[in-house]
């Protein structure tokens, strides 16, 4: 594996952590890819009774979504990242034992939308959240316009998706999104401490009640929706307003959008 380490802690924890440093951990079609394969052998470990998904360094979980990648991407091609993203986000979401998103700073586009397929987020002081991928020409596109409104509501996730907002580590709790907040220095410790106890428990017990809840958010859930969300995203591309979002983010200045996409 290039991009990811699997460390297995006392116990019965794992660590799934994203070593994409350089790049802030952002997610490319190789690291995607990769993410899903271990995921499958994460899935089938009978040893594993808590994950933490988190990402290398102190700067970043996961800054989103490769933008210099989806830079060069057709429509079509989009789609197939999109759908990519759905798999591995579904993966997360329904290993069998619970998962914790250990969030250590920048949580954006597609690596909030990783974290909102763990099943709750532990987060340092000095994390930020957010959906910004209108400010780049497109949506989000790894379940973000679906999963959101479930955390926290449809008119925050409105607002926090038509605005691009980014939420500190604070503001994030008060919206719901954050379970714990740990002061930079404890937070690893404490979030490995919360999966220590969860771990603890009976494994059958804990496995039967998150069954119960996830059976629960699937039969309130349209899984054309996610279809939809990644042909919405792909239909984006090739717009003057998405070349236009990820050019500007290359060349690092402002995007100066016109207002064209598909309905612009
Ligand atoms: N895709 C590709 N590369 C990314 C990236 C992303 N999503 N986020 C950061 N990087 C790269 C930068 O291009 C830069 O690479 P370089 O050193 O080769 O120039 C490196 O990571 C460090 O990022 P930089 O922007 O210089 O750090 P910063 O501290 O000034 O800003 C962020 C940090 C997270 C605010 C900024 O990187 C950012 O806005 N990233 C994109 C977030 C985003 O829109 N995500 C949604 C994508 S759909």
């Amino acid at each position: 594996m290039k991009c990811l380490e699997v460390e297995k802690l006392e116990a019965g924890v794992a660590v799934l952590r994203i070593c994409r440093e350089d790049a802030l951990n952002a997610l490319n079609m190789a690291l995607l890819g990769e993410l899903e394969e271990t995921l499958q052998t994460l899935r089938a470990d009978t040893s594993i009774r808590a994950l933490i998904l988190t990402g290398d360094g102190d700067k970043s979980f996961v800054a989103g979504a490769d933008i210099v990648e989806m830079q060069g991407m057709t429509s079509s091609q989009a789609v197939q990242f999109s759908r990519l993203g759905h798999r591995v986000t579904r993966m997360i979401e329904d290993l069998p034992f619970p998962t914790l998103a250990g969030v250590n700073g920048y949580a954006l586009g597609g690596g909030m939308e990783l974290a909102l397929s763990c099943d709750f987020i532990c987060a340092s002081d000095t994390a930020v959240f957010g959906l910004p991928e209108v400010g780049l020409g497109v949506i989000p596109g790894f379940g973000g316009t679906v999963r959101l409104s479930k955390w926290i509501g449809l008119s925050k996730a409105k607002e926090l998706i038509f605005s691009g907002a980014r939420l500190s580590s604070a503001q994030a709790e008060k919206y719901g999104l954050v379970a714990h907040i740990y002061k930079k220095e404890e937070f690893w410790i404490s979030t490995v401490a919360l999966a220590k106890q969860i771990a603890s428990k009976s494994a059958g017990a804990v496995q039967a009640a998150k069954r119960l809840m996830q059976e629960e958010i699937h039969s309130n859930e349209n899984p054309a929706k996610f279809d939809v969300e990644a042909m919405t995203f792909g239909t984006l591309f090739g717009h003057t307003d998405q070349v236009e979002g990820m050019k500007a983010f290359v060349e690092k200045r402002k995007p100066v959008f016109v207002g064209h996409g598909p309905t612009g």
